[in-house]
């Protein structure tokens, strides 16, 4: 069928970001907007993403790959950015996961500039998940913070330097010598066992004395990754530059705003800036070259994967313990009787998660499931824009009630701020996500009658239920948004243009 994208207008450079805390869709819609688009490019993030594309009844999941890579076959650019931690293996990966589905990636085009996630970084990353103190973040184990770590220390490999073995083998020493050092502290059998994973080489790269063998790295990185990748890699911020107002780009973003290290509820966030402005430099463009950003919202829910606050969260403190306690396979045989209108709201959660399928794309975690929260919207919508697209709505098609928290009331004891004070009681409408002072709010709700009826079969903003539009305006009103565009269901064809 052929798409009318006549919505984009002019726009010449468009981009898709999240303004929750990921996981809103966002590969879905850059599967729908890719026809129109010459060029599609990631720039930030890594494989901690997880993207799904679902179309005539397949379902694909890419991490390090953008999404528009099933369109290759037509003559779709896909740039992976300078601004992305890049993990060879996982690329090759995906790459022969596609052939083998039948799907060509010849124009792939990856940043010489993008820094390399190495099997050092992996490890580290997974040994300071292990933690079980509170204080752990819950990452997706993929290597992302030490990888970004060493960049902000001047102490990067790059996607280019695999191409040099010596230049290679000397920035490696660099940069495993204080790690080393750190490894050893660590039980020899614990490192070993997480270096016996298939992300890690399958034990290749273990050494029993210095836990990680500089050699059995070089080996493979500048042997067999460097061989593979060669076609792919390229000056990609010049590709962006000189197609800037004469081609289609069209960004997708990683990960969400209440995620970004910039702008998230720090400690518990990545280790990129995910909003529109790390997004567009990660491609090598500015923020003012961007000239749409739609931002993904989950409606009316929210969800998060890891640790970290969530005033909406659905049973609370008790629901992020059990999701930290329970697998998918566990929830759906216990809990296959709950349903979305369950008075208890632990209950009434785990049953929007199993509805909304709302386990981790990547990890396989249960995602902790709450209600959309428009004192966070609101601080989103400051960096990423307006524009925003609404999906998933079908997921509380059977709710009763809807709950929007529309504000928060600060609940904890007085809180100094230099010069101000926030006092117990004290409304905000909207917030910076500190988790501190998140954890001390109480969520101000406001009910709406749910439209209990069908939606993902339908294809216009018109037949759209009355109380689910009600709803919609109401959130634009208060937050300034603009809805532009409703998704109903995960396939590309179950999208709403307004
Ligand atoms: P991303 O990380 O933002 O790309 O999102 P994920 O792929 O991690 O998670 C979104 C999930 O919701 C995927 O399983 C999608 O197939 C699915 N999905 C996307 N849009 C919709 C929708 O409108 N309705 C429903 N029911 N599922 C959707
Ligand atoms: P997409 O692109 C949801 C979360 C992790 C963890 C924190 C830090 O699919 O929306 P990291 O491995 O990045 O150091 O983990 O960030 N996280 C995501 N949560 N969706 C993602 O990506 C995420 N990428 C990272 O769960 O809490
Ligand atoms: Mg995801």
């Amino acid at each position: 069928m052929k798409k009318d994208f006549s919505f984009l207008g002019n726009a010449k450079t468009v981009a898709v970001v999240c303004n929750q805390w990921g996981d809103t869709g966002k590969g879905k819609i850059i599967d729908f907007l890719t026809p129109w688009a010459d060029i599609v490019a990631r720039g930030t993030g890594g494989a901690n993403a997880g993207h799904t594309i679902c179309y005539q009844g397949r379902e694909f999941v890419t991490h390090l790959l953008p999404s528009s890579i099933f369109h290759d076959c037509d003559g779709k650019i896909s740039i992976i950015g300078s601004g992305v931690a890049f993990d060879p293996r996982q690329c090759l990966e995906e790459l022969g996961a596609l052939q083998e589905a039948g799907y060509p990636s010849r124009q792939l085009r990856i940043s010489r500039h993008s820094k390399l996630v190495l099997p050092q970084h992996i490890l580290l990353d997974q040994l300071s998940g292990i933690r079980k103190d509170s204080d752990a973040i819950g990452t997706t184990g993929r290597g992302i913070g030490p990888a970004y770590a060493d960049y902000y220390n001047r102490c990067s490999l790059f996607v280019g330097d695999l191409f040099h073995r010596d230049t290679f083998v000397k920035k490696l020493r660099l940069n495993l010598e204080e790690k080393i050092a750190r490894l050893r502290a660590y039980d020899h059998h614990l490192v070993e066992q997480i270096c016996r994973q298939q992300r890690l080489g399958n034990g290749a790269y273990f050494h029993p004395d210095s836990m990680l063998d500089p050699e059995a790295i070089v080996e493979d990185y500048t042997g067999f990754f460097a061989d593979q990748l060669r076609e792919y890699v390229t000056d990609t911020t010049e590709i962006m530059r000189a197609s800037l107002g004469k081609k289609r780009i069209l960004l997708e973003g990683a990960q969400g705003y209440l995620l970004s290290i910039e702008y998230g509820s720090y400690p518990y966030v990545t280790s990129s800036d995910c909003s529109i402005e790390g997004l567009a430099k990660g491609v090598g463009l500015n923020v003012g070259d961007v000239d749409l950003t739609f931002g993904a919202v989950k409606a009316f829910y929210m969800t998060r994967v890891g640790k970290g606050a969530f005033p909406t969260e659905c049973g609370g403190l008790v629901s992020d313990e059990h999701c930290g306690q329970i697998t998918r396979e566990q929830e759906k045989a216990e809990y296959s009787r709950v349903n979305v209108n369950d008075p208890d709201s632990l209950r009434q959660g785990i049953a929007i998660r199993m509805r909304g399928n709302e386990y981790g794309a990547t990890t396989g975690r249960p995602r902790r499931v709450g209600w959309l929260d428009l004192a966070l919207l609101r601080q989103a919508l400051r960096v990423n824009g307006n524009d925003i697209i609404l999906t998933k709505v079908d997921v509380l098609d059977e709710c009763e009630e809807i709950k929007l928290c529309t504000a928060y009331r600060y609940a904890g004891e007085q809180f100094f701020l230099g010069r101000d004070t926030i006092k117990h009681g004290e409304q905000f409408f909207t917030v910076f996500p500190d988790n501190a002072f998140l954890k001390s709010c109480e969520p101000v709700y406001q009910s709406f009658p749910g439209w209990l009826t069908s939606t993902s079969g339908l294809r216009s903003y018109a037949d759209l239920p009355k109380n689910m539009r009600a709803i919609i305006e109401y959130i634009e009103r208060e937050t300034g948004a603009v809805v532009r565009m409703v998704s109903v269901g995960p396939d590309r064809e179950q999208t709403i243009i307004r």
